[in-house]
């Protein structure tokens, strides 16, 4: 097995993410993401993360998937700052990620939506995620609607469904220590390198 390449937090996380996806019960690639809106009023909610780009600063970054009419997506389209924080509580460790957001290409985005359930595709044509619904109803009558505009045709990716790269600037490990003395590594991207320092806990 090749060493651990501690000085790059994408090769670290991957680490603690094989460690998560043995020991927690279920969705161990769950992750708050936070977004707000211009004038700093917050929002967070979980998604999934769906894949980690290993390249340095700007081409690299955590990737996660939704429909960008929704109140997340409306928010990062006006500003795209966000914030990331896993918790593995199997394994007591944190991680949290600060950056931009950047959509992903067409094609990364079209690959992973074909990869994807043929339900799956249909509901994210069905869903008008984050607005309003007058009841379980609407929501099957709308699922309905598109199983059969496809037909046994192919699904196309919905053009406001997509991914979002969270391009990271910082990302931060923290493991539980005795007595509360816990260990926190930050990684800063300075523009060439990533630089790391240690944080009291
Ligand atoms: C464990 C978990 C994983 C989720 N994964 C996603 C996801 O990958 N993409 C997504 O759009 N919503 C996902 N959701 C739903 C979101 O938390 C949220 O309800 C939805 O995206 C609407 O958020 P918004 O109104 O803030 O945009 C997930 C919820 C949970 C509990």
């Amino acid at each position: 097995m090749p060493a651990l390449d501690e000085s790059n937090p994408y090769a670290v996380f991957a680490a603690w993410m094989k460690e998560a996806e043995q020991s927690e019960p279920n969705d161990p690639n769950a992750v708050a993401l936070a977004t707000a809106t211009p004038d700093g009023r917050p929002s967070v909610r979980m998604v999934l993360l769906k894949g980690i780009v290993d390249e340095p600063g700007p081409d690299g970054g955590f990737v996660f998937y939704t429909n960008m009419d929704s109140r997340k997506g409306n928010e990062l389209k006006a500003n795209s700052r966000a914030a990331l924080c896993f918790h593995w509580k199997s394994l007591r460790r944190q991680v949290r990620v600060e950056g931009s957001v950047t959509i992903v290409s067409d094609a990364e985005a079209d690959a992973y939506f074909n990869s994807r359930s043929r339900d799956s595709r249909i509901g994210a044509w069905a869903s008008d995620q984050s607005r309003p619904l007058s009841g379980r109803m609407e929501l099957e009558r709308r699922v309905a609607q598109y199983a059969a505009r496809f037909a046994l045709g192919p699904v196309p990716r919905p053009p406001h469904w997509t991914g979002g790269r969270v391009i990271a600037e910082s990302v931060e490990f923290w493991r539980d220590r005795p007595f509360r003395l816990h260990d926190r590594v930050v990684y800063e991207w300075d523009g060439v390198s990533w630089r790391t320092r240690r944080l009291f806990p």
